[in-house]
C-alpha cells in the first residue's frame, strides 16, 4: 500500500524503523524486510547503522529505485552548509546517490534559525534532484507554523511519537491542514516498554482492549494497531530485528477492523508522551557529532 505525498511522490506505507537496532543486526534486519516484502526503510544519521542499511539493501539483489529510502538529520549538522555536507554524509554511508525523503529528526528549539536554515538546505537539496522528498519530525504546530512563515517548500512528512497511548490529536490535525502527511514513530509503542527509559509506564502491547480486537481477528496486538494506523491514512515504520516480528508486522494487508474497532483504540490515548519532549533544549544533542562518510 503506498501513500501519495504532497509532492506527488509515492511511498509505501509501511517502512522497517531501525532505531536501536546494533549495527551488526542491521544488515540482516533489512534483507529479512526486504525479503519479506517491505520498500521502505527509515533510518537516521543519529542511529549510527546507515552503512548497514545500504548494505541490507544492495544484499537484497533489488534495484535502488525500488526501495525508499527515508533518512534524518542530526540537530548538530543543522544550519545552511551543515545540512547540505549531511547528504554527503548520509548517502556516503547509505551508498547511494539519492534519498527519497529527508528529514529533519527534531526542531532544535532553542536555535530554531539554525532549524529553518537546515529546511532551507532541505529545499536546495530537493531543487537539484538529490532528494525525492523532504519532511520534518516531533514537529508541533508551533513549530510548523513558525517554519512555514519563513521557508518555501511544504515538509511533506511530520514523524511523530504516535501509538494508541498517545496519539497528538492536535499535531495531527495540524498535519492535515498544511496537506502534511503524519507518520507514526514507536508506531506499536515500543517507547512505553524500552527498558531504561523511564518507570512507570503502561505497555501499549499490553493493553486488554486492543487484545481483544486482536482476538476478534485472530491477529496479534502488534497487527491491530498497525492496521489502525494505515486504515487513518498515516505511514508507520514498526523496528524490529527479529525475522519473524519483521514479517507479522508486514502481514496487516488481508483483514480490516470496524470503525467501532478504530473509535475503541482512539478512546486509548492517554495524552501523555513517553518519549522527548520536543520544546526541551538538550545542550548534550548538539555534542553528538555525526561522522564523516
Ligand atoms: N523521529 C524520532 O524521533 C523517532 C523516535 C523513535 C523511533 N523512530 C523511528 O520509528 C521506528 C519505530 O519506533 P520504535 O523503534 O521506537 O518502536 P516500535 O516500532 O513501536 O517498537 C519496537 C519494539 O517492539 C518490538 N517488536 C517489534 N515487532 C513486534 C511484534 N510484532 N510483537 C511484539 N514486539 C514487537 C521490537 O523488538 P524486536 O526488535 O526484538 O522485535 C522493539 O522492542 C524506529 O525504529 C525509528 O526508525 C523515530
Amino acid at each position: 500500500m503506498h501513500i501519495t505525498l504532497n509532492n506527488g511522490v509515492t511511498m509505501p506505507a509501511i517502512g522497517l524503523g531501525v532505531f536501536q537496532s546494533a549495527p551488526e543486526q542491521t544488515t540482516a534486519a533489512v534483507e529479512a524486510a526486504l525479503a519479506t516484502g517491505y520498500r521502505h526503510i527509515d533510518t537516521a544519521a543519529a542511529y549510527g547503522n546507515e552503512r548497514e542499511v545500504g548494505a541490507g539493501i544492495r544484499s537484497s539483489g533489488l534495484d535502488r529505485s525500488e526501495v525508499f529510502i527515508e533518512t534524518k538529520v542530526w540537530v548538530s549538522d543543522y544550519g545552511y552548509d551543515q545540512t547540505l555536507h549531511a547528504w554527503d554524509k548520509a548517502t556516503g554511508k547509505l551508498g547511494v546517490d539519492y534519498l527519497d525523503l529527508l528529514i529533519l529528526h527534531q526542531p532544535a528549539p532553542d536555535r530554531f534559525e539554525k532549524t529553518i536554515a537546515a529546511h532551507k538546505a532541505l529545499e536546495r537539496l530537493l531543487a537539484d534532484g538529490r532528494v525525492r522528498a523532504i519532511g520534518v519530525s516531533n514537529f508541533m504546530p508551533h513549530h510548523l507554523k513558525e517554519l512555514l512563515g519563513s521557508t518555501d517548500v511544504v515538509p511533506a512528512v511530520n514523524q511523530i511519537e504516535l501509538h494508541p497511548y498517545f496519539t497528538q490529536p492536535d499535531v495531527q490535525a495540524a498535519d492535515t491542514r498544511h496537506g502534511i502527511l503524519t507518520q507514526a514513530w514507536s508506531p506499536i509503542g515500543g517507547i512505553t516498554f524500552y527498558p531504561g527509559w523511564g518507570q512507570d509506564r503502561r505497555n501499549v502491547m499490553e493493553d486488554p482492549a486492543i487484545a481483544a480486537i486482536a482476538q476478534a481477528h485472530g491477529k496479534s496486538p502488534a497487527q491491530v494497531m498497525l492496521r489502525w494506523h494505515l486504515q487513518q491514512g498515516r505511514s508507520a515504520i514498526p523496528k524490529s530485528t527479529n525475522p519473524a516480528r519483521i514479517a507479522e508486522n508486514f502481514d496487516i494487508f488481508n483483514f480490516e477492523l470496524s470503525t467501532d474497532e478504530l473509535a475503541a483504540l482512539d478512546t486509548l490515548d492517554t495524552g501523555t508522551r513517553n518519549g522527548p519532549d520536543p520544546d526541551e533544549a538538550r545542550e548534550e544533542r548538539f555534542a553528538m557529532a555525526i561522522p564523516e562518510a
